[in-house]
């Protein structure tokens, strides 16, 4: 099977592109310096002539150092994030070819709700729509809901992705780098078992539409430090805000979704994942500094 990966220059896009060569097939990349990715018409071209047997859609605006960025950079964040999906699924459409999108579990969040866990059926509350949300968070339930009658697509849901490899986004990283913590229990997601739920998806001929791809369970801040410490990876003390009132007022601008997502849909659907004490154990216990991790990929732009 052939794939196109757009956005994948990205921090998840690079790992869907590295798993699929895992996999042994070439993939090429369309990213927005090879086609103005926001003409459907262009970007139909680009596709008919790759002629790939799927798509891919890693490419989104995310906030650099993180979601407060967003609040500052509202256009792009709306377009990268509910405009382009859109214009994807028509490019899709025109080239009848099944895709695939990366959402974020971040649309939910437990702070203004009683659900102890989010299922897919459950409507989205951390959104313009049913606020209050991140401007980041908003745009991404819009690029859902762009896509809600959408035919021959996944929308894959990931959260807070976490890895064994020492790097800035990854979120262990970020934990053994913030001065001070926010204690929040959230679902989290194993970027490599996300990828890999990812490509299997078409592989296994899943059935389209919307999955929560995080590991099992839910796991609170306090909880990862402990497995930090007990891993050897770092062993120094870690300090918290006192309350989500003093990290609001100190260090963020907008407020943070923390949820847990139910994943039982998509491992019915043969979709594995592994429990998340378990898959962050494996990641510590493996941890690559950055020193040892070999150079980034190479991968061929599509013209
Ligand atoms: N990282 C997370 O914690 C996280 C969590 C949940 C969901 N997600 C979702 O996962 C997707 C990828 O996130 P990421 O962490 O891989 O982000 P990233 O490292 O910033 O990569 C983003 C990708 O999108 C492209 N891009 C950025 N701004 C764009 C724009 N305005 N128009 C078109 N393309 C644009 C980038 O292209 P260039 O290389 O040209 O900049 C890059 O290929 C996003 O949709 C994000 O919402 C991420």
């Amino acid at each position: 099977m052939h794939f196109v990966v757009i956005g994948g220059s990205g921090f998840i896009g690079r790992e869907i592109v590295n798993e699929i060569h895992r996999r042994g097939q070439r993939v090429p990349v369309v990213v927005r310096q090879s086609c103005y990715l926001y003409d459907h018409g262009s970007l139909s071209r680009n596709l008919s002539l790759i002629s790939p047997d799927a798509v891919i859609n890693s490419a989104g605006y995310v906030g650099r150092p993180n979601v407060d960025a967003c609040e500052s950079n509202k256009s792009e964040c709306l377009a990268a994030n509910a405009v382009l999906p859109g214009v994807i699924a028509s490019a899709c459409r025109m080239n009848a070819l099944p895709w695939g999108h990366v959402s974020s579990g971040c649309i939910y969040s437990s702070a203004n709700s009683n659900s102890s866990s989010f299922s897919e059926l459950d409507t989205p509350n951390f959104t313009f729509r049913n606020g209050p949300c991140s401007f980041y968070s908003g745009t991404k339930a819009l690029g859902e809901e762009v896509l809600r009658d959408c035919q021959d697509c996944y929308i894959w849901r990931i959260r807070i992705p976490f890895s064994n490899r020492d790097c800035q986004k990854n979120y262990l990283t970020k934990l053994m780098n913030y001065d001070r913590l926010l204690e929040a229990t959230n679902s989290l997601s194993n970027l490599d078992e996300f990828v890999s739920a990812t490509v299997d998806c078409f592989q296994k001929q899943v059935p389209f539409g919307t999955y929560n791809l995080t590991n099992p369970g839910a796991i609170s801040t306090s909880e990862v430090v402990d497995l930090i410490r007990q891993s050897g990876v770092m062993d120094r003390e870690f300090k918290f805000f006192r309350s989500e009132q003093e990290f609001m007022s100190l260090a963020a601008k907008t407020p943070r979704s923390n949820c847990v997502l139910d994943t039982s849909k998509a491992s019915d659907a043969g979709l594995v994942m592994s429990p998340i004490r378990e898959s962050l154990k494996k990641a510590l216990q493996t941890w690559v500094t950055q020193d040892h991790q070999s150079s980034s990929l190479q991968f061929p732009v599509a013209a």
